[in-house]
């Protein structure tokens, strides 16, 4: 008798998975923020779904805009609150080639080894010089419009909001310097 309860109990714990999942929950079941994936409670704080209780802010989020609740023109003229130094542009750079750089090229020229005709990515709009289409777009674009690009995505591009806030007015300085706009 004692066998037959042992068999019975390895054998079906062994299928276990196929016994009701509402019964018997397993960890692996359970909601979860992918990587790279929007979290639907809130744009702005990266990967958790936990809001900081009132009054609170998360290191290094204090003054963050909230992009995601304005209008485009808004989002435009959000200033930008670093001013160009040395470390903000060798910061800027540093995100810029790792985040930025495969699609848009090291120069920001839309010519980066994943955009077409190299790669996949199809579209890239050319953000600095040596674009084989001759003409950068960022001179055009304030940095507040470059900052929304780097956080909510724009179009064919996705959003970059894994990039710290306060270093994706590093990237949009760096961006700036390419484009010889004094940055
Ligand atoms: C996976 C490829 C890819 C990466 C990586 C990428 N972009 Fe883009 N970017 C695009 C594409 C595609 C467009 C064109 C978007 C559209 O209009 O559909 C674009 C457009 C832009 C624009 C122009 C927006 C406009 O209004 O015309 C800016 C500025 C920009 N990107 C900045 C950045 C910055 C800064 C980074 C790094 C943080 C970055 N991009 C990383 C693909 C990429």
């Amino acid at each position: 008798m004692i066998g037959v309860m042992c068999f019975f109990f390895l054998t079906q714990v062994g299928c276990w998975e196929q016994v009701s999942k509402e019964w018997f929950e397993q960890m692996k079941w359970q909601p979860a923020v992918q990587a790279f994936e929007l979290n639907q409670y809130d744009h702005q704080i990266q990967i958790t779904n936990l809001s900081p209780p009132d009054g609170t802010l998360p290191v290094g989020w204090g003054g963050v805009p909230d992009l995601a609740s304005m209008s485009l023109s808004e989002q435009d003229a959000v200033p930008n609150p670093n001013a160009a130094t040395f470390e903000s542009l060798a910061r800027g750079k540093e995100y810029f080639d790792v985040n930025c750089a495969t699609c848009h090229g090291p120069t920001g020229g839309g010519n980066g080894p994943i955009a077409a005709p190299n790669g996949p990515i199809q579209g890239v709009l050319p953000i600095g010089p040596g674009s084989p289409l001759g003409f950068s777009l960022a001179p055009g674009l304030t940095d507040g419009h470059i900052y929304t690009t780097i956080s909510l995505g724009r179009g064919r591009m996705p959003s970059y909001r894994r990039i710290p806030p306060d270093a994706r007015w590093d990237v949009v300085n760096y961006i700036r310097d390419l484009n010889g706009q004094g940055g």
